[in-house]
């Protein structure tokens, strides 16, 4: 394919010269002069393990080359990468001035060509969910004048190299992703990343930026749980590595997708606990674990923001299906469902609950104290069944959509719904009432 690389920094030097080493024919347009020069002479303008023997390989193929302005390649390309820098503005807010003004030179090249034959604009570069169908795409249609996915194509394809392995990751990711809205684009793209074997997935162009944040941000918080852990630790006189390398050993619940579906709050009669006594034996340390003692109030604030939604819906009654912290247990100790009722209790939504495991006859020891303090009126507020806690209720709050029958019993619905599980099926979320938590 012919294709167009904007921006030959750490992204754009890997991405143009890996293309054109599968076998593309690449430009690569810089306005540094040096970057160019330098790709034109053979050499890499950046350290990087493997990338200047396959500069010098293309470049002596013709397969890639380097220049300073745009000039002819809109219309010569099938695709037009932009891997232009998307700096930190002074509020920690992107920087978009670079993306944008490569957008609108872009856009004003392709107007010239008209129509005729379709091309796609990809952003490469790492900007915030909305960027690529909110301020790009209008610049884009604006400056070409073009009909943006029909004349035009328009997709986001986050990079997801690392510096000093950038070849390497390119050549293997774990998965390439396009978010696209339109499938000539999508087909374009397809080709484009078909010599690399990776899973391709199509989604939606806000899912794919987010999905680069997403990445980061997981990355920084593990090293910073490696290294609090390590701080305390140590002060501790515990070898940090020892228990690091035995926690990664755990590939079910630590290293694994266990734990990251977005949802509700934790809870139950360990993690709360012991996450507490964690950051007391922090203190004794003196030891400061700042993001670790951000984790509590981060759950406590999911609480207050469901009973939020819910009082905010206006509705007096209300179900909430599921009690207990997690499905298939009755131990109600520190289960957020619990503080949400009784948050829901107190500013006078009358509420009826359900839960298949909990009955308040077999409550006993530190679970029915836990529920004695927190939610006096459990027995007046338990339902044997789904319906009965339904019967009439303005809002339905499912916790746990293994409590019998509950999707089938949603299908006639209260007005609405309020999912804090993900887990009710596609005909439950199609409901005009339904609304997810996280989605
Ligand atoms: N560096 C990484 O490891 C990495 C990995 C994944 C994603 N990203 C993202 O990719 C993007 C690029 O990152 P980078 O590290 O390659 O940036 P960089 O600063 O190294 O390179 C950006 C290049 O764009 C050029 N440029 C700026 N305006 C231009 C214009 N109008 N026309 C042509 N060229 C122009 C600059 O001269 C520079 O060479 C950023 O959004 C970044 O967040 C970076």
């Amino acid at each position: 394919m012919r294709v167009g690389v904007v921006g030959l920094g750490y992204v754009g030097a890997v991405t143009a010269t890996c293309l054109a080493d599968l076998g593309h024919e690449v430009v690569g347009i810089d306005i540094d002069r040096h970057k160019v020069g330098l790709i034109n002479a053979g050499r890499s303008p950046i350290v990087e393990a493997g990338l200047e023997e396959r500069i010098v390989r293309t470049t002596g193929l013709g397969r890639l080359r380097a220049q300073e302005s745009l000039s002819g390649v809109p219309g010569w390309a099938e695709v037009i990468l932009v891997c232009v820098g998307t700096p930190s503005g002074p509020t920690g807010n992107t920087d978009l001035s670079h993306l944008d003004q490569v957008i609108a030179e872009v856009a004003a090249a392709c107007s010239t060509h008209g129509p005729s034959r379709f091309r796609a604009v990809v952003v490469r570069s790492t900007v915030p969910p909305g960027t690529v169908d909110g301020p790009v795409r209008a610049r884009l249609a604006e400056a070409s004048g073009l009909r943006v996915d029909e004349e035009i194509g328009l997709a986001h394809c986050p990079e997801f190299l690392r510096e000093g392995s950038g070849v390497a990751d390119f050549l293997d990711p774990p998965f390439t992703v396009v978010g696209v809205r339109d499938d000539r684009t999508a087909a374009l793209l397809a080709e484009l990343f078909a010599p690399i074997a990776a899973p391709f997935h199509r989604t939606t162009v806000a899912a794919a930026e987010a999905l680069k944040y997403a990445c980061n941000a997981f990355h920084a918080v593990k090293i910073t749980f490696a290294n609090e852990l390590g701080r305390l630790l140590g002060t501790l006189g515990v070898d940090a590595r020892e228990v690091m390398r035995l926690f990664c050993e755990d590939d079910r619940l630590n290293l694994s997708p266990a734990y990251l579906r977005p949802g509700f709050a934790f809870g139950g009669s360990c993690l709360p606990k012991d996450l507490r006594a964690l950051l007391a034996v922090a203190r004794r340390a003196e030891v400061e674990l700042p993001m670790l003692a951000s984790v509590l109030p981060s759950n406590e604030a999911l609480v207050r923001t469901v009973t939020r939604r819910v009082l905010d819906l206006g509705v007096r009654r209300g179900a909430l299906l599921g009690l207990s912290f997690k499905p298939e247990t009755d131990d109600l100790r520190e289960s957020p469902y619990v503080e949400l009722a009784e948050a829901l209790c107190g500013k006078g939504i009358r509420l009826r609950i359900y839960d298949p495991v909990v009955h308040p006859d077999r409550l006993f020891g530190t679970n029915l104290r836990y529920v004695t303090e927190h939610l006096p009126h459990l027995r007046d507020l338990l339902q044997p069944d789904p319906a009965s806690a339904l019967a009439d209720a303005e809002v339905a709050v499912v916790a746990d959509p293994g409590v019998g029958g509950v999707p089938a019993l949603l299908a006639a619905p209260p007005p609405r719904i309020l999912d804090l599980c993900g887990r009710l099926g596609p005909a439950v979320e199609r409901l005009p009432g339904y609304e997810g938590i996280a989605w």
